[in-house]
């Protein structure tokens, strides 16, 4: 379950760069700020490359019958995470009001947790 870990290990390390970056903003660190967030470009890309693998797994596997609506909105619910924190990321670097998209960002999250660790079969842990 290599893709899994890497799936986990990303959106974990993806969110902790994400609070980091807004937390320096607020401080005003410009420049470590937008280190950080183009670090996190590239997270995004291997959440993506994970989550692709995964859902494709998915279709191709016999949990589908059950559990693939479920599967398919917990993933689309993940690209959108990861707009949210771009969205929220650039806002802030403008200066413009950013609360709403941080509700959704929580809202969303849970959302996709609940799924992924309470619903959906397939985990990383043993
Ligand atoms: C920040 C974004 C994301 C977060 C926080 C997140 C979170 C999670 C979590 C908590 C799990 C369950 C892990 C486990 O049970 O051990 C999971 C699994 C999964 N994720 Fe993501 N994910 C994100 C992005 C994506 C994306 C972009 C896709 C698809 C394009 C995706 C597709 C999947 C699939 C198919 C699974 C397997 C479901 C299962 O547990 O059976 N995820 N993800």
């Amino acid at each position: 379950m290599f893709n899994m870990h890497l799936h986990v290990t990303s959106w974990s390390l993806s969110i902790i760069l994400f609070i980091a970056t807004w937390l320096l903003l607020k401080q005003n660190k410009q420049q470590i700020a937008n280190v950080l967030h183009n670090i996190n470009r590239i997270v995004f890309l291997v959440i993506l490359y994970t989550g692709g693998m995964l859902i494709y797994r998915y279709t191709q596997a016999p949990v589908w019958d059950n559990y693939g609506v479920e599967a398919i909105v917990k993933a689309l619910a993940g690209v959108y995470l990861i707009f949210l924190m771009e969205w929220f990321v650039i806002r802030n670097k403008k200066g413009a009001a950013s609360r709403g998209l941080m509700v959704q960002f929580v809202v969303v999250l849970v959302i996709v947790l609940v799924l992924g660790f309470g619903r959906l079969p397939w985990g990383f842990l043993p």
